[in-house]
């Protein structure tokens, strides 16, 4: 029988984690969101000392000495380092506990991508119990960024949702505290970056670094053209010369960029509704689509996708904060989430 997540908080505080690809986040019970940083950790390879973790560490990407490592221990939504992971949990468990004087270790609701195996969602719960989590509830990111963006997941209705987070797209048509069809795409934030990087490497033979393919991505992104148009200067090496240039990128050059992975994520997209039942469909004609994680901010994307498939679509508000506001409402209140966590949890005992 599945464990429910019962409701004494006294000796342990509950906390809702957002292992994202690209940010992790921190909800504590009763307190709200505590913690919001790049999940980067940087690395001393000679001591293995941690550096850095979060915003300090993202800052040393592509800047530091050969026996200093910058990593992203998540990739497209899982564990690819499972250690630096555990280092990166332990330092914001804690950070998240500081002040706090309980008895026991945090009981933790954490999100993983739509689709993940049973080994990926395993070391998620053993990294954070390893990191001092007491009890590890795990959900799927669309389920819980439903949960935080108010849908009626529990419900018999259809609700579309679209997670577009830096490492997968997450798909899901929820309904009854289920997933009902779902499909995880890799085309999302660092696949765009990856386009911007491939496209100004094609057009104007220029090397640039990922933050910068990033940060003109979120200065003059668009995949609709805009009322008015949008411009930046982008600085990298020219890969002739082999020496620093600069050269003026427009929002209909990030356009071109990002045409073929849009074409891709629409196929995804119609891939779930094709194996949706007819009765969640209309719903979802209805109702429309909610789109969530950092890519919903991607201008005119929402219209697009609109446009594409026929339905409304619908911005949730805070996209980036959406999946862990719904691991924190699940801790604020867990009795009625018991159904949708993923499997089995192990208690790790004491000492
Ligand atoms: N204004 C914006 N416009 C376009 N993209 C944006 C904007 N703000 C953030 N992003 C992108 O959103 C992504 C981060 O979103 P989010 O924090 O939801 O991802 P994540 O949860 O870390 O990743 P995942 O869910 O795949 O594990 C990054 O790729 C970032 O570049
Ligand atoms: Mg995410």
């Amino acid at each position: 029988m599945a464990k429910r997540f019962s409701k004494s908080s006294f000796f342990s505080s509950d906390i809702g984690i957002d292992l994202g690809t690209g940010n992790t986040l921190v909800y504590v019970r009763g307190r709200g969101i505590v913690i919001n940083e790049p999940s980067v950790v940087t690395v001393n390879e000679k001591t293995g000392q941690v550096v850095a973790v979060g915003a300090g560490a993202k800052a040393m990407i592509g800047k530091t000495p050969p026996h200093v490592r910058a990593v992203r221990p998540l990739s497209h939504g899982v564990i690819s380092d499972f250690e630096v992971t555990q280092e990166l949990l332990t330092y914001l468990i804690h950070k998240a506990q500081a002040g706090s004087t309980k008895l026991f270790g945090p009981r933790v609701v954490v999100g993983v991508p739509t689709g993940v195996t049973n080994v990926e969602s395993r070391a998620v719960r053993d990294a954070a119990l390893t990191a001092g989590a007491r009890e590890v509830f795990i959900v799927e990111e669309p389920m819980a960024g439903a949960i935080g963006a108010k849908l009626p997941v529990n419900e018999a209705i259809g609700t579309m949702v679209l997670d577009i987070g830096a490492g997968t797209t997450d798909i899901a048509v929820l309904a009854l505290g289920g997933t009902v069809s779902s499909k995880s795409s890799q085309v999302a934030g660092d696949r765009f970056n990856d386009n911007i990087i491939d496209y100004v490497r094609n057009e104007f033979q220029l090397a640039i670094g990922e933050r910068t393919a990033e940060n003109t991505k979120i200065a003059i992104g668009a995949v609709l053209p805009l009322a008015e148009p949008m411009e930046q200067a982008i600085r990298g090496r020219d890969l002739a010369t082999g020496l620093p240039r600069e050269v003026m990128l427009t929002d209909s050059h990030v356009r071109d960029a990002l045409a073929s992975s849009l074409d891709s994520l629409m196929e995804s997209m119609k891939d779930v509704i094709e194996h949706t039942p007819p009765e969640l469909l209309s719903d979802v004609l209805e109702r429309g689509v909610t789109v969530f994680g950092g890519g919903a901010m991607l201008r005119g994307l929402p219209e697009l996708l609109s446009q594409m498939l026929g339905v409304p679509v619908h911005v949730a508000d805070e996209p980036l904060t959406a999946v862990v506001r719904g691991t924190g409402i699940i801790t604020e209140d867990p009795s009625i989430w018991g159904d949708i966590f993923m499997h089995e949890q192990a208690i790790l005992p004491k000492g």
